[in-house]
């Protein structure tokens, strides 16, 4: 009784303690710290269920309690099989987070069970997905060997550890590595960890994607360097770059492929499944091994990316030899990209793309799995029968579920460490609070499988521990190890940290080799396919197409938002920028809230798309949540954009040759050269409209405009006044502010006879040499 009193006693103090120390949304020390100790509570609340209730099945069920067990009966239950393998991967994948966490004894003790787990190794008769196994498995544990192995990390675990981590990642690599054996070197999807390629149906290996393609190279050069053992990363490297091979002229890949015959199944490209992983491996192990040729991977495809694939909010997904939108949905996997783009320095882009998950969170209170953003152009976009009626059915949603995928903190917790912007550490906030209500059930948390319902998901995939969680920890501790080390730490892409010391780096190319002659042999033989195929033609895997010179499509702003303008429009915009009362507390700043005027547009953009669920209508947009708005948004700086009520089209230009723009500092573009490949984003302008950089759009343009003297072809008369104009908004991924004008060289242009036939014809232009399009001028496109 007075060990109980005495207990309650010292909870109530550590209670008022945290509670009086910090006031909401402050921000302060006291406050992080006290969300950091949440998110480490609700970690082992769940780890703790899962070690009781489930270990040693792979995973926990949180809401019944019991464990998510392999398939064992049925094993073309390959959803199902894929990830769990009966080898107890969420004890593996989540031990990294524990390592964060710096609990050594904890870590040690997980470390033990699972030396005690494997005395057989891996030799389990389990047939899984290789590339799954590989990120959560053996990147797993060579992370968390990592940790147990430098003496300057807080889990080190000293002397006694015999590298039992180690040994088992690289059991599980050499299992994993014969689904490489193919003609082409490209991976099977799938293999067997005991009966290697035996006994596989057709089904299992007849597809894989480029992400599942290329990135093990990631996990297994990090094992070569721990090891000295070569193949590993020969093996799957060579993988890497036969993948990159695959791309079409446009750099862009398509994500499907037969691994065996290098036959094309996709049609699209974008940043979401399938494709996602390749893009985080080429920049992240560029600058785990230092590899330019890793780099030039990274640049040349994120150069196609915003090129092809980048619009405002997002990335769209595009045809890969045309580069025309297809496809216009967002997977909630892409909500990763922006971190991504925090690490390749794209900070400012990373912002807006990272508000789009915001909003999704907002609408569906979770990022669907899939999100149409266009639902005209989705009835003809050639999706099957089946795909159209559930379409219909589910609108906006095809695919609805949300499994606490971490990709949204992810991205959230890189724009907070780039920007220390308090707007990012209120939707730590806002998923911290989730994660204790509505997603935390008796035994651990659930997801969501129907954000249109709400209806729970009975299921914790490992991902939640390891990845989610571990975001969100790091979201708030500012004094974390992995914050000041001067390693050159990146995290795998299930978020488990990898670097190589300096001796490591050393060791590995003194000491590396490569003696297994199975695959020598195997690479041999792929690179005299190579050679043979290169000889005989320069043929790729899929054929070349060319765009007709001019492909225009409409895009983003809908036909149905160009509405006219009227002052009943601009009274309605207004109340969109909310107007909170600012308390008279410390006020500080959030870039995000203030001085940034486009912080509402999805809202009005999307809005036949973004369509709250009944169930939520009540729920606040997490980032006017009015404590946290009050509080560091200043009126005098919020600002709201008027929407645009303008359309704009996209128009691809395809010219023999490479040629480079070049943005000028103040957003301007200039060009010698017509030639390569040029993709104008186009607004058409119209007084009495508002157009996409807010402004009302009034007749003085026509004034402004080249207008005088104009011939249209189709008009008898010959001469007429445009009541339309044409402004370049985007010129292959870069954005124009609204005065920034695309100059092109009259004197180098017009020398060559073919670039001023392309100007003349397929442009035309105005006699003081502003060019045109349909007749129309486009006011900011000139020879000078
Ligand atoms: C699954 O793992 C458990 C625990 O290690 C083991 O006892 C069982 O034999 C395994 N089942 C199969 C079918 O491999
Ligand atoms: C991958 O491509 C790069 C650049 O061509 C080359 O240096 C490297 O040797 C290739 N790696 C493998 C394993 O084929
Ligand atoms: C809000 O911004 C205005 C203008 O910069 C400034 O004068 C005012 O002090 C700010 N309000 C607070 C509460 O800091
Ligand atoms: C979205 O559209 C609905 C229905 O047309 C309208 O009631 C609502 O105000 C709109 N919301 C925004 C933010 O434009
Ligand atoms: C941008 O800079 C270029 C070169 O300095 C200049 O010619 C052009 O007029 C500028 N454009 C604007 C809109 O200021
Ligand atoms: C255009 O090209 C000519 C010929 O190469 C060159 O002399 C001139 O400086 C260029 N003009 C501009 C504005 O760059």
């Amino acid at each position: 009784m007075l060990i109980h009193l005495a207990f309650s006693l010292l909870l109530l103090l550590r209670c008022g303690f945290s509670i009086s120390d910090f006031d909401k949304y402050s921000f302060n020390r006291a406050e992080l710290n006290h969300y950091k100790k949440q998110v480490k509570d609700l970690f082992y609340f769940a780890h703790d269920n899962y070690l009781e209730k489930a270990y040693p099945f792979d995973e926990l069920r949180p809401i019944s309690c019991v464990p998510n067990v392999r398939n064992f009966d049925d094993p073309d239950d390959i959803i199902k099989n894929d990830v769990l393998g009966n080898f107890s991967v969420t004890l593996i994948d989540s031990l990294t987070t524990i390592a964060i966490f710096n609990d050594r004894s904890k870590f040690r003790q997980v470390a033990e069970l699972i030396k005690d787990r494997f005395p057989q190794k891996f030799d389990l008769d389990s047939t899984v997905q290789v590339f799954e196994t590989t990120i959560r498995v053996v990147g797993g544990l060579i992370s968390s060997h990592l940790y147990a192995t430098d003496p300057s990390k807080q889990v080190y675990l000293g002397p006694e550890y015999d590298g039992f981590l180690l040994d088992l990642a690289q059991d599980m690599a050499d299992r994993l590595l014969p689904a490489y054996l193919t003609t082409t070197g490209l991976p099977l999807a799938r293999i067997n960890l005991k009966h290697g390629l035996v006994g596989l149906t057709a089904d299992m290996v007849a597809e894989n994607n480029v992400a599942a393609m290329a990135s093990p190279m990631f996990e297994f050069t990090m094992l070569s360097h721990l090891t000295n053992n070569e193949k590993y990363g020969a093996v799957t490297r060579y993988a890497m770059n036969k993948t990159w091979e695959l791309k079409s002229e446009l750099n862009l890949l398509p994500m499907s492929f037969n691994p065996e015959t290098g036959q094309c199944y996709s049609h699209f490209t974008g940043i979401g499944a399938s494709i996602d992983s390749f893009y985080e491996y080429a920049l992240k192990g560029a600058v785990l091994f230092n590899d330019e040729h890793l780099h030039e991977i990274w640049h040349d495809s994120f150069e196609a990316l915003k090129m092809y694939c980048k619009a405002d909010w997002f990335f769209v997904n595009a045809h890969p030899t045309t580069g025309q939108m297809s496809a216009p949905w967002v997977d909630s996997l892409g909500a990763f990209f922006p971190g991504l783009q925090v690490l390749a320095g794209d900070v400012e882009d990373a912002k807006f793309k990272n508000i789009m998950s915001l909003k999704l969170w907002d609408t569906f209170g979770g990022i669907p799995e899939r999100w149409l953003f266009q639902k005209e152009v989705a009835q003809d976009a050639g999706l099957s029968l089946e795909e159209k009626k559930a379409l219909k059915e589910r609108a906006n949603v095809p695919l609805e579920w949300y499994p606490l995928r971490p990709e949204f903190v992810e991205s959230t917790y890189f724009l907070y460490r780039a920007t220390r912007d308090p707007f990012y550490l209120n939707i730590g906030v806002a998923v911290l609070e989730s994660f204790q209500t509505r997603f935390k059930y008796k035994c651990g948390f659930g997801g969501i499988q129907d954000v249109m319902t709400g209806e729970a998901q009975d299921r914790m995939e490992t991902f939640v521990l390891s990845e989610t969680l571990k975001y969100l920890y790091l979201l708030f501790d500012e004094d974390n190890e992995i914050h000041h080390t001067r390693d050159n730490v990146v995290f795998s892409t299930e978020a488990h940290p990898m670097w190589i010391s300096a001796s490591t780096m050393k060791s590995y190319s003194q000491n590396k080799y490569f003696t297994d002659l199975l695959y020598l042999q195997h690479l041999k033989a792929c690179r005299d396919l190579d050679d043979q195929l290169k000889a005989k033609s320069n043929r790729r895997f899929f054929l070349k197409e060319r765009l007709p010179e001019f492909a225009k499509t409409f895009f983003s702003e809908d036909k149905k938002t160009a509405i006219r303008h009227s002052t009943k429009k601009w009274a309605s915009f207004k109340k969109v920028c909310p107007v909170i009362e600012t308390d008279t507390g410390p006020w500080q700043f959030s870039n995000v809230l203030n001085n940034f005027d486009r912080l509402f547009e999805i809202d009005h953009r999307y809005n036949d798309t973004l369509i709250k669920p009944l169930y939520l209508a009540a729920s606040e947009p997490l980032e006017i949540n009015t404590r946290f708005y009050t509080r560091w948004a200043n009126q005098s700086h919020c600002n709201c954009r008027a929407p645009a009520t303008t359309t704009s089209f996209e128009l691809i230009m395809d010219m023999p040759g490479r040629g480079q723009l070049e943005q000028l500092p103040n957003g301007s573009i200039t060009s010698d050269t017509l030639s390569g490949r040029w993709k104008f984003r186009i607004e058409k302008l119209q007084p009495g409209l508002v157009d996409i950089y807010g402004q009302e759009i009034t007749s003085a343009i026509f004034e402004t405009a080249d207008c005088k003297n104009l011939f249209k072809p189709s008009l008898q008369t010959g001469l007429y006044s445009p009541t339309l104009l044409y402004r370049i908004t985007a010129l292959n991924g870069m954005q124009l502010p609204s005065d920034g004008q695309v100059v092109l060289n009259r004197t180098r242009l017009l020398e060559v006879p073919e670039n001023a036939n392309v100007l003349r014809q397929l442009f035309g232009y105005t006699p003081h040499h502003q060019l045109m399009f349909e007749s129309t001028p486009i006011i900011n496109l000139y020879l000078a």
